[in-house]
Formats: structure tokens, C-alpha cells, sequence
């Protein structure tokens, strides 16, 4: 079967029963303009003439169902907005960051964070323009969200003063990835996980240069007001890099369950396979902030304190336990399994991830309109469904 029942529009929209048969319609255009692709014009029209163009001929081509197209538009827009805030990130402490007090205190997390960071940002950049591009090759509208990059750039030393997408400057970051990844429990049976540190209103970008000047050295531990503000704003980074990316790993492979083509499954799991590689290294550096030497700092402006979680004596908060504990899988009466979680669409899909990356506060300052983009181009991902065995 060609057509995927949860069809969307190319522009994201879930469809009132009077756009279904539109969008069936436009899914068979893409169908067939893939098939003509793939086959050549000249070898299709062969086929044509010699009757062996038939519906079943089609139907064994992989082509991409209008729910792997929403899948993908819902992809492509997530990274377009990683790759907005990772540029944000790269700008001020990548490895040609132009802020050297915000790249001191990362590299106080570990030496090669500005390299990491601008490693990340590449790879970003790399999804979202291969989203994209694959999209246009299936004759699917691409994704632009230029219209809404209307936030305000930090204007501290190093930071671009254009438009942006996502907001760094005010970050509730949800840190309960830390002690889900050490716990055997799994959010998709309902299970619940504390904070490791409680962020609210954190800036992870500097602000401003009369707030962290500009030049400003950054010990281990931080002795001045100036350089605690700053390296708990690194460290704000820091925990926040690993939401992200958690976030990323958990949403490709809820992705993954509902391709139906086997090309966009291997584009879901492939991207997603690095998510899950960004994600380690973040949870490794994420655990130097709450770890001697460096443990122990409080953000002066907001209160924002990095506890050391090894003076706590408990697993679920040991910063060297990086890789994931196994944890409930699929049914409680299988053993325990070493797994990304959560992996239900109610808890990791498309729709669950702007919920999370809005209570981020990475959107504040946006839009409606913005929001309501975002939100039906979730719906429609989080509608479609595998559809081929
Ligand atoms: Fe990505
Ligand atoms: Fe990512």
C-alpha cells in the first residue's frame, strides 16, 4: 500500500478530512516522480510501453509514504533549530569562539570542549541541509522556519548580532536525563527521575560584557564574583548540551518506529546514531561541573548552584557512571536492558520534544505563529505510521 492513512500536507498541517484526499493525491505525485527517478525517465517509459508498469511495480518501489515525509519535515525542522543554537554556542566558545572568558570556562569542563562544540554545530548543519536536500529529491516542500528568527543575539563579546531562532539566555534545563540514564526505571512505564541540579532562568550564553567582562580569568574553583557568574553559565551549557542531545536520541528512535520506507529508516537511524554519540560525550562533560575540582560553584546572579553529586554516595548520581544502567524494556518480565529511553511517542515523539524544548524556555520571545508551525509539523510526524512489513 502506497499511501500512508495519517497522510499530511506538504506544509506540515495534520488535515481535515476534506484535505485527505488532496494529500493523496499529492502523494502519489511524489510517488511517481520518485519511480521516474529511480528508474530513468527512458527505462520508466520502456516499462509503460511494454505493460509492465502496473500498480504492484510501484508499490515495490521504496518510495517515501506521506507519513516518512512528515517524519522528515518534522526532522529537518528540529534541526534547523539545533543547528540555531549550537551556532550560538560555536560563536562565543567553539574552537574559534570570539569570547575568551566563556572558552576558558568551558574548557574547565574539559580542554576540548570549543572543539567538541564546533564539532557538534557541524554536524547540526550537516542534518539539516541533508534533510532537506533528500526532501527536495522526493519533490516534498522543504523546511524554512527564516521567518521566525526574530530573537535577539547575546551582545556580549563574539556573538553575531542577527536574528535567531532559539533563546539562550533564560533556560529552565530539565536535568532529570542525568539520573534516568543512572536509574533501572523507564519514563515509558510511568517512572519519574529527580534533577541532578536545578537550572531556572540560566543564562548558558553570556549575556552581556558588563555582566562577565571580557578577558576575565577563570580558576579552578572560580574566586571572583565575575568568574563564578561565568563558569556556572558554562555549566549551565554544559547540562544543557546533554538535554539536547538526549532529546535528539530519544526522538529519532521514536521516529524510526513509524518509517515505512526503508531509505528514510536508514536516514532516521543514521542521524540518530549520532545524537546518541553527541549525547555521550555531553553526559561525560556535564559531570566535571558537579565533580572536584570544579564542583561547589554558585551562579551569583541567579542562585544556580552545581553541587558536588559524588559527595552524595549514590549511583544515581555518581558522575562517572556515563553509560546507561539497563533499565526496564518492553515488559517488565523481560530482563532489564541497556536502552534509550524514553521511546513512546507520547513521551519522545514530536510532539513531546516542543513540549520539552518549550519549558527549555528555548523558544521565549517567540511567536504564535511560530508555535503553531512547529507544533503541525509535530502532529503530522507524530501521525504517521509504518505502513510496509
Ligand atoms: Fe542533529
Ligand atoms: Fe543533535
Amino acid at each position: 500500500m502506497l499511501e500512508d492513512a495519517s497522510t499530511t500536507t506538504n506544509d506540515g498541517h495534520v488535515p481535515s478530512p476534506a484535505d485527505e484526499d488532496l494529500g493523496g493525491d499529492w502523494n502519489r505525485v511524489i510517488g511517481r516522480r520518485a519511480f521516474l527517478r529511480g528508474a530513468g525517465v527512458a527505462g520508466a517509459t520502456a516499462l509503460a510501453g511494454s505493460g509492465l508498469l502496473a500498480a504492484g511495480a510501484a508499490a515495490s518501489v521504496d518510495t517515501p509514504t506521506a507519513g516518512d515525509i512528515a517524519i522528515l519535515r518534522f526532522l529537518c525542522a528540529a534541526e534547523i533549530l539545533e543547528t540555531d543554537l549550537w551556532e550560538q554556542y560555536e560563536e562565543l566558545g567553539g574552537v574559534n569562539g570570539g569570547n575568551s572568558s566563556y572558552m576558558l570556562a568551558l574548557e574547565n569542563l574539559d580542554g576540548d570542549m570549543p572543539q567538541y562544540i564546533s564539532d557538534n554545530t557541524d554536524d547540526e548543519r550537516s542534518h539539516a541541509a541533508f534533510l532537506n536536500a533528500y526532501l527536495r529529491s522526493q519533490g516534498a516542500e522543504p523546511v524554512n522556519l527564516d521567518r521566525f528568527r526574530t530573537l535577539p543575539s547575546s551582545k556580549a563579546t563574539g556573538a553575531k548580532q542577527i536574528g535567531r531562532l532559539t533563546n539562550l539566555m533564560s533556560l529552565n534545563v530539565d536535568t532529570s536525563w542525568y539520573t534516568r540514564y543512572r536509574g533501572t526505571k523507564n519514563p515509558d512505564f510511568g517512572a519519574g527521575f529527580p534533577q541532578a541540579v536545578n537550572i531556572h532562568n540560566q543564562p548558558a550564553i553570556p549575556l552581556n560584557d558588563q555582566d562577565t567582562p571580557p578577558g576575565t580569568g577563570q580558576p579552578v574553583p572560580p574566586t571572583t564574583r565575575d568568574a563564578r557568574r561565568m563558569q556556572a553559565i558554562a555549566n549551565a551549557a554544559g547540562f544543557h548540551f546533554a538535554f539536547i542531545e538526549q532529546g535528539g536520541s530519544s526522538l529519532y528512535t521514536s521516529m524510526s518506529l513509524k518509517a515505512s520506507s526503508l531509505e528514510v529508516l536508514r536516514i532516521i537511524v543514521s542521524i540518530g546514531g549520532v545524537e546518541v554519540d553527541h549525547f555521550a560525550v555531553w553526559h561525560d562533560k556535564a559531570g566535571n561541573a558537579v565533580a572536584q575540582p570544579l564542583a561547589g560553584v554558585t551562579d551569583p546572579e541567579t542562585g544556580t548552584h552545581f553541587p558536588d553529586l559524588n559527595a552524595r554516595n549514590s549511583e544515581l548520581f555518581q558522575t562517572n557512571l556515563i553509560f546507561p544502567e539497563p533499565c526496564d524494556f518492553l515488559d517488565k518480565g523481560l530482563p532489564a536492558c541497556s536502552v534509550i529511553r524514553p521511546s513512546t511517542t507520547q513521551n519522545s515523539g514530536a510532539v513531546a520534544a516542543v513540549r520539552a524544548l518549550t519549558a527549555d524556555n528555548l523558544f521565549k520571545g517567540q511567536t504564535p505563529a511560530f508555535f503553531r508551525t512547529l507544533m503541525r509539523l509535530a502532529q503530522a510526524a507524530d501521525g504517521a505510521h509504518r505502513t510496509r512489513i
